[in-house]
C-alpha cells in the first residue's frame, strides 16, 4: 500500500474529558451490530461510542468509508516451537506478532508445547520466557499435553488450569505427541471437572502410517502423496472417535483445523444431538486444495500441512459450516517452517519422501484478508459472521471476552480499521513474518486492514508495522475457567448457530 489511506489529525487539549484518540466517521461492526458511530479511546480502553467525538480527542483518526472492526484474535498459531523432529520455527514472538499486527490481529493464542518426559509447568515457563520482551500484541497460551503422566494429571494440569491456562491441545497422531484413547479419556474427564477446554488434532495415526507405507512401497514419495496418506477418512474417523470419547467423559471438545466435509458431517451430527462440540477451520482449507501440493515438484512441500488441503467440494462444505455456525472459529494454524535452509521444508533435501517433510504453513498476516475477501466480499458470510469467527467467538471460547473480541465501552481498544475496497496482491515481501514464502503468493484479495490499534496504540498503518518488542501483554489473568458453560448457554455469536 503506497497511498496514505487514513487521515490523522491532532486537536488542542480541551479539558478533563479529553480522549486520547477518536476514530471518527467509520462504520463500527461487532458480531451483532453495524453502526455508524465514532469510537473514543482513553487509557487503552474504549470509553465512548457516539458521534461527534472529533473535538474531544487529542488525536483523531478519520475513517470515512472504512470499517471499524474488533482486532482479530488468532486462537491457533505456533511461534518459536520445535517440530517433533527438532526443526525450529522461523518466527519468534517478535516477528510473529508483527506479522499478526500487519494483518489486523491484536491477540494471539499460541501453544506451550510439552515434550514427553518434560514437566508441563517447565514447558509453560519456557514459552513464557520466549514471549517475554518480544511480543508486540497481546497473547495468551494454550498448552500441548503430550505426556499425561500421574504428576501432570494429578497436580500440574489442575493447578495450571486454576491459574488461568484454561485450554490445552492433544494429538491423535505424530509419534512424539499422540495419546491413546485411554489417555484422552483421562484428560477429557479432567477438563470437564476443572472447566477447561480440550482441543484435538483428529487424524487416525495407524491409517496414515498404513497408507504411507503402501504409497512408499509403490514408489510414490512426492509431496502430493502427503494429501493421499492423510486421507479425509482418517480425519473423519478420528473426529468421530474424539467426539465419542468426549461424550463418554461428559466433556466439551474443540476439534481444531477441520479440513474435510466428512469431518464436518461428524461435528454437525454431534451438535444436532446436543453435544458440546466446537470446531475451527483455517484459510488453507478454504483457499488451497490438494492440487497445490502437486504444483511444481518438491515446491509442493510449501503446502504440506496436516490435515492437508483437500478438494473443492470440501471447501464448499466448510463454507457452509462457517455460514451455519457449525464451525465457530477461524484461525491461521500459522506453523512457520521456511522452504529453504536447515530448519525448513528442505531440511532433509529436496528429494525426501513426503512423510519426512515438516508439517505446517504460515498464515498469521493473511488469515483475516483471505476470509474477508473470499467470505465477505465473495458473498458467503456477512460482516457480523466475519467478526464472530475471527474475534468474538475465540474470545468467548477461550475466556478473554469482553476484554477482547468486541468493540464496547470498557473493552480494550483493540481495533482494525479496514479499507473494504483495497485490492492487494499478496506477495511474501509485503508480509512481516520471518518466512521465505507465503502459500498465497500472487493471490489478490479485496479488503485489508489499513490501521491496527492495540490497547489504543497504533501498531500498524498502511502496511508498515511500527511498535516496540515487548509491549504485548500476557493475558493470563483474564482467562476464565468454564468459559465453555457460558458459550453453551447460547452466547456464541452466529446468525444460524445450531448451538443457540
Ligand atoms: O501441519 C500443521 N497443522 N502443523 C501445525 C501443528 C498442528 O498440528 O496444528
Ligand atoms: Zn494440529
Ligand atoms: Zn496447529
Amino acid at each position: 500500500m503506497t497511498e496514505r489511506t487514513i487521515n490523522i489529525m491532532h486537536a488542542e487539549p480541551s479539558g478533563p474529558e479529553l480522549l486520547d484518540m477518536a476514530i471518527c466517521g467509520g462504520t463500527v461492526v461487532t458480531a451483532t451490530d453495524t453502526v455508524r458511530c465514532d469510537v473514543g479511546i482513553k487509557d487503552g480502553k474504549v470509553t465512548v461510542l457516539e458521534r461527534g467525538l472529533e473535538r474531544r480527542a487529542a488525536k483523531t483518526i478519520r475513517a470515512d468509508g472504512k470499517l471499524v472492526l474488533p482486532g482479530g484474535i488468532d486462537a491457533h498459531c505456533h511461534l518459536d516451537q520445535q517440530s517433533p523432529t527438532g526443526l525450529r520455527h522461523a518466527d519468534d514472538f517478535y516477528s510473529g506478532t508483527r506479522s499478526a499486527a500487519g494483518g489486523g490481529t491484536t491477540t494471539i493464542i499460541p501453544f506451550a508445547n510439552q515434550k514427553k518426559g518434560e514437566p508441563l509447568r517447565a514447558a509453560v515457563e519456557a514459552y513464557q520466557a520466549r514471549a517475554r520482551g518480544r511480543a508486540v500484541v497481546d497473547y495468551a497460551f494454550h498448552m500441548i499435553v503430550s505426556d499425561p503422566n500421574e504428576q501432570v494429571i494429578g497436580q500440574e494440569l489442575p493447578s495450571l488450569i486454576r491459574e488461568g491456562y484454561t485450554s490445552f491441545k492433544v494429538f491423535m497422531t505424530y509419534d512424539a505427541l499422540r495419546l491413546s484413547d485411554r489417555q484422552m479419556l483421562d484428560l477429557l474427564s479432567l477438563s470437564n471437572r476443572e472447566r477447561a477446554l480440550l482441543m484435538v488434532h483428529a487424524e487416525n495415526h495407524d491409517c496414515i502410517e498404513w497408507l504411507t507405507d503402501a504409497l512408499k512401497n509403490a514408489g510414490n514419495t512426492e509431496p502430493r502423496f502427503h494429501a493421499v496418506a492423510h486421507s479425509a477418512i482418517a480425519e473423519s474417523e478420528a473426529t468421530y472417535r474424539a467426539i465419542s470419547l468426549a461424550e463418554v467423559a461428559g466433556a466439551s471438545v474443540m476439534i481444531v483445523h477441520v479440513s474435510s466435509g466428512r469431518a464436518l458431517e461428524e461435528i454437525e451430527r454431534a451438535q444436532r444431538r446436543g453435544l458440546r462440540v466446537f470446531a475451527e477451520t483455517c484459510p488453507q482449507y478454504l483457499v488451497l486444495t490438494a492440487d497445490h501440493l502437486d504444483c511444481c515438484g518438491f515446491e509442493g512441500a510449501k503446502f504440506v500441512c496436516s490435515p492437508p488441503p483437500r478438494k473443492g467440494e470440501d471447501q464448499e462444505a466448510l463454507w457452509g459450516g462457517l455460514d451455519r455456525g457449525a464451525l465457530q472459529i477461524f484461525s491461521s494454524d500459522h506453523a512457520p517452517y521456511r522452504y529453504d535452509g536447515p530448519t525448513g521444508k528442505k531440511a532433509g533435501g529436496d528429494r525426501v519422501s513426503f512423510d519426512r517433510i515438516v508439517n505446517g504453513v504460515p498464515g498469521l498476516e493473511t488469515r483475516l484478508p483471505l476470509l474477508f475477501s473470499r467470505g465477505v466480499q465473495g458473498g458467503r458470510i456477512d460482516l457480523q459472521q466475519f467478526v464472530a469467527l475471527t474475534a468474538t467467538n475465540p474470545a468467548r471460547l477461550y475466556g478473554l471476552y469482553p476484554r477482547k473480541g468486541t468493540i464496547a465501552v470498557g473493552s480494550d481498544a483493540d481495533i482494525a480499521i479496514w479499507d473494504p475496497d483495497l485490492d492487494v496482491t499478496i506477495t511474501h515481501d509485503r508480509l512481516h513474518d520471518a518466512m521465505d514464502y507465503t502459500p498465497y503468493e500472487g493471490m489478490t484479495v479485496r479488503g485489508w486492514p489499513v490501521v491496527t490499534i492495540s490497547r489504543g496504540e497504533i501498531v500498524a498503518e498502511d502496511g508498515e508495522v511500527s511498535t516496540d518488542a515487548g509491549r504485548g501483554l500476557f493475558l493470563l489473568e483474564d482467562r476464565i475457567p468454564g468459559a465453555k458453560t457460558e458459550r453453551f448457554a447460547g452466547r456464541l455469536e452466529s446468525r444460524k448457530n445450531p448451538l443457540q
